[in-house]
């Protein structure tokens, strides 16, 4: 791939606003997104992260209500995902969801598992002090790398798509809730992303100048 390869897809890429609604991405190309979610680098790799993918009409039009930044992408759009990350009590070193982690999906041999979960409970205790908020930001940052990666890969197959933090986020959880798609003792509300086409042309990108973003130490 060529640089301005490389540059033409990060600036395909924008907060696109009102999707075509009678285009819709193909199974395969949505697979390739949620891809881009699922191999997403995450601290010790312990991916907090969840995907809903919500294609009911009503429940998106109930979302769409309480979603001022998404009004015209929530109902337009071809597949829209909820990301969701794990509560600071899924990742301590001695929850469930770590020794699954570990065990199911690592297959980690027993002794690995216990260094593992060892180094855990001394992040718990030093970087984060036991700082719940702390933890559920630090999880909530993984998800951000996740999403970032799924609108890239989207972009590389010139799909659009459109972050979105603009939601009431007790009215959403509530919708959720009353879905059972939410367990708050699991999971928190992290951001929504619509993918689907765009109707319109976006306008051209501002950006600070890398010289104003960027410190060289030689
Ligand atoms: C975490 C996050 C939340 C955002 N929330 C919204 C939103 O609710 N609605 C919206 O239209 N755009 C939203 N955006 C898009 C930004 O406004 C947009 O990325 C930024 O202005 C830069 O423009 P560009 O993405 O078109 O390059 C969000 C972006 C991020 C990263």
């Amino acid at each position: 791939m060529t640089h301005e390869q490389i540059l033409e897809i990060l600036n395909f890429r924008h907060a696109c606003k009102e999707f075509d609604s009678s285009k819709k991405i193909s199974d395969s190309d949505f697979e390739i997104i949620l891809k881009g979610g699922q191999l997403s680098p995450s601290s010790m790799g312990i991916e907090p992260w969840k995907f809903l993918v919500i294609q009911n009409e009503s429940l998106r039009e109930e979302l769409a209500t309480v979603s001022w930044g998404g009004k015209k992408q929530i109902p337009s759009c071809s597949h829209l995902v909820i990301l969701l990350s794990r509560m600071p009590k899924e990742l301590k070193h001695d929850s469930s969801y770590i020794h699954h982690l570990l065990t199911d999906v690592k297959q980690m041999p027993q002794e690995a598992i216990e260094n593992f979960k060892g180094v855990i409970k001394m992040i718990e205790d030093t970087r984060f002090q036991n700082n719940e908020q702390a933890l559920l930001n630090y999880s909530c940052l993984q998800t951000y790398i996740a999403a970032a990666n799924m609108m890239t890969v989207s972009a590389m197959q010139q799909i659009d798509s459109c972050a979105m933090g603009g939601y009431d986020q007790e009215a959403v959880e509530e919708i959720l809730i009353k879905h059972n798609l939410l367990n708050k003792d699991e999971f928190y509300l992290t951001l929504m992303i619509a993918f689907g086409y765009r109707i319109n042309e976006p306008t051209p990108k501002t950006r600070q100048s890398l010289n104003d973003l960027v410190v060289w130490v030689k």
